[in-house]
């Protein structure tokens, strides 16, 4: 029998690794998901892209909706960012959609609208890394090829007692060639194997409750596990030293003018790059500001230009800041709430102006955007949130 030697010394079967998670799969997977059992690459990769970040309950309701609207790579394509960052809204993380664009154009100019079968071609394009790349090509082409998720590292970790930073490249080296010894041998099971590895991390061997720690439930892996033997299930993997996350602080201006409201384009670098938002001042630390919001309050009127300029200086002239004032009729603090991202967190005070006259502006990027039409916009998720109680 074939054992890999884990940097524990502890040698660990490797060959039934395979068949014991496909026989798992069949009795306790998930199934009936939109996205399994499928072998079309377009459709698989939608629903990887859509997975990385976001929750199994809600790419359910969102990947159908995405496929109405882009049922080929060819209709993704011909569409617009615009269009596809609107469609993406509220999922977060929008570099996933403006990768996707490009990469279905990319594939129909250059690979003939086909998705290569090689998973190395696959990682070579926009927003599809390793891992990504390797469930497209076991998916939809049976390729055997590890992937490597969270989920598949900790089940490793645990399983062959990876121990240390899985952050680190000499342990991801290590992960990947684990994840390499332990493919099915037949490449025909690939499908059912990754669709298993994912499935078992996701619900069987969780961070918080792995079922071996449960009374009701066996794991296939009970036997040999090298946490499990040695208490270590919830010390691996080896947790990371979690930052506080810094919180900032923005005014934001819901300028209205009739039924419409002001957007700006954000630069596609940025955060929520490509998406229509509300002019803002820029983002300060937030402990220096709560005090002046407060401040803010009692004092909205003095505040008003200062929190006007602060907010519309970077997109407006002088000019056109001039005829924006003198045409507000209202200036009122508005709602305040605050967005927790991935790292950060911003505390979002608005501003309320109501226009009497529409002030000259200059084109750029701005748009007066209808409020009964708001969904076609690509909007950030507090954004959407904001305009949604003023339109409604
Ligand atoms: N996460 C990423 N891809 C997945 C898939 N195919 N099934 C379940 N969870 C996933």
């Amino acid at each position: 029998m074939m054992a890999s030697k884990i940097s524990t010394s502890i040698q660990i079967d490797t060959v039934n690794f395979a068949s014991r998670l496909i026989a798992w799969q069949k009795m306790h997977g998930r199934s009936g998901l939109p996205w399994q059992g499928i072998r079309d690459p377009y459709l698989i990769w939608v629903s990887e892209i859509m997975l990385q970040q976001t929750q199994v309950t809600t790419v359910i309701e969102r990947y159908g909706q995405f496929l109405r609207r882009f049922p080929s790579l060819e209709k993704l394509a011909a569409a617009s960012l615009d269009e596809v960052l609107a469609e993406w809204s509220g999922l977060g993380y929008y570099t996933r959609a403006r990768n996707m664009h490009r990469c279905a154009i990319l594939l129909l100019n250059e690979y003939g609208g086909l998705f290569p079968e090689d998973p190395k071609v696959l990682e070579s394009l926009p927003g599809i890394g390793r891992s990504t790349a390797g469930a497209i090509a076991a998916f939809a082409y049976a390729k055997k090829t590890p992937i490597l998720d969270a989920n598949v590292k900790r089940v490793l970790s645990r399983v062959y007692g990876v121990q240390g930073d899985l952050q680190s490249k000499k342990k991801l080296d290590e992960l990947w060639d684990l994840a390499k010894k332990v493919l099915p041998k037949n490449a025909r099971s690939m499908p059912i194997y990754t669709q298993a590895f994912m499935d078992f991390g996701a619900t069987w061997c969780t961070t918080r409750q792995p079922v071996c720690l449960m009374a009701k439930k066996t794991c296939p892996f009970i036997s040999s596990c090298f946490a499990f033997k040695n208490q270590q299930v919830h010390d691996l993997p080896q947790k990371k030293q979690k930052k506080a996350s810094p919180e900032f602080y923005a005014d934001m201006a819901m300028i209205f003018y009739e039924n419409s409201v002001l957007l700006v384009k954000r630069p596609p670098d940025s955060i929520w790059g490509g998406l229509w938002c509300l002019p803002e001042s820029p983002w300060i630390p937030y402990e220096t500001t709560a005090e002046a919001t407060a401040k803010a309050t009692v004092k909205v009127s003095k505040m008003k230009r200062r929190v006007i300029s602060q907010m519309l200086k970077n997109i407006f002239s002088a000019e056109e800041l001039d005829s924006l004032t003198s045409s507000a009729q209202e200036f009122q603090m508005g709602i305040s709430l605050q967005h927790i991202f991935s790292h950060r967190r911003l505390h979002i005070q608005t501003w309320r102006i109501d226009l009497k006259e529409l002030p000259k502006l200059n084109d750029r990027k701005l748009i007066w955007a209808p409020l009964a039409q708001l969904d076609s916009f690509g909007l950030p998720q507090p954004i959407k949130l904001l305009l949604r109680e003023i339109a409604t």
